[in-house]
């Protein structure tokens, strides 16, 4: 059931999760699908419920830098979690040495755990008042793209979840950077808003980048991140490799800038993300788009690219392995 986030239905969360259920909520990147962290068995349910194999570990969320210690050995990493504070509350997953607290079915039987604080003041309020750590993966079955309304988690897995939280649209729309931080050399898991330049400035140090992929071959650089992850359903193509001409059938079009270029087609449908190719616009309304034209059975969507810059390098990632399948 969906439900608007007042604090009556934010204590009715906290009370489900400190009760080992499953609460859907928002977070600034895309909703998520809690449980607490501490508790294995709610843990397993959110695998179940995503249809998620047991090899894809989860990211704890958390209210305070402060409560980093309880989950993780930080000591190691001190002065760099000290750097990165400025990012936080926000879209930066951190990979630490777990403490025995974290059950392995969080981390996948790893020895590390990915932790974050996001900052959606909906998200924080629920930690507030649970008092409990929350593993939780972005509520869409398997593979699927991240939802980024209440509506897309109700859409695909209401049924089985007694509660989501509605704290409107997400603002950031992608997931957040996992960075990690065992090894010698910060590395860069999975992209996000947070892009290495800014960790680079805010270490003062070089970051290398695991999660590059290329049109080839999409790599494997964090466990769960795999080829064919953001798909849906309708096969995705980048606009630039298919002249649509030459095709029949529907259509879809996901445009990056407002502009009067003259179609190659008439397509069956056709979403502009922003009007002047803003990558942090695009972000915000990239899933929805995706979602939107993979309900009208269309026989393919067709989607811009973007500059490879900032933001603009974890959009690629995401459109590169959407469009794998
Ligand atoms: O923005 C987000 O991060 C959203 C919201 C809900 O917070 N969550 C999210 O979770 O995207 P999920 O489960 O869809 O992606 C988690 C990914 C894993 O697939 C894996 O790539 C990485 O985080 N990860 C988690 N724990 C890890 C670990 N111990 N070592 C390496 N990578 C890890
Ligand atoms: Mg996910």
């Amino acid at each position: 059931m969906i439900a608007p986030a007042s604090p009556e239905n934010i204590a009715r969360a906290a009370k489900l999760l400190r009760k080992g259920k499953l609460v859907a909520f928002p977070t600034e990147t895309v909703y998520g699908l809690g449980a607490d962290a501490t508790n294995d068995q709610a843990v397993r349910e959110i695998f179940k419920v995503k249809g998620r194999p047991a090899s894809d570990p989860l990211i704890v969320h958390l209210s305070s830098i402060e409560n980093f210690e309880k989950l993780a050995d930080t000591t190691l990493a001190r002065t760099k979690l000290d750097k990165l504070a400025r990012f936080w509350p926000g879209p930066l997953s951190v990979v630490l040495p777990k403490k025995d607290l974290v059950p392995e079915s969080v981390t996948a039987g790893l020895g590390t755990v990915a932790l974050r604080i996001p900052s959606h003041p909906v998200a924080l309020e629920l930690l507030r008042v649970s008092q409990i750590p929350i593993a939780a993966p972005s509520a869409n079955p398997f593979c699927y793209v991240s939802p980024t309304e209440a509506k897309h988690v109700d859409d695909q897995l209401g049924k089985q979840i007694e509660l989501i939280l509605d704290g409107g649209p997400c603002q950031v729309g992608i997931e957040s950077t996992v960075l990690s931080l065992v090894g010698s050399q910060p590395k860069i898991l999975r992209p996000g808003l947070i892009h290495r330049e800014l960790i680079e400035e805010a270490l003062g140090e070089c970051v290398s980048d695991g999660s590059k992929v290329t049109d080839a071959v999409a790599a494997l650089p964090a466990p769960g991140m795999f080829e064919k992850h953001y798909s849906p359903k309708t096969r995705l193509r980048f606009s630039d490799e298919i002249n649509p001409s030459e095709l029949h059938g529907a259509i879809g079009l996901i445009k990056f800038r407002e502009d009067f270029r003259e179609l190659p087609y008439d397509f069956d449908a056709i979403n502009t993300l922003s009007s002047d190719e803003n990558p942090k616009e695009i972000a915000a309304n990239l899933y929805k788009a995706i979602r939107e034209q993979d309900l009208l059975g269309l026989d393919l969507i067709l989607v811009d690219r973007c500059e490879e810059k900032g933001i603009g390098i974890a959009l690629m990632d995401r459109l590169r392995r959407a469009t794998s399948r």
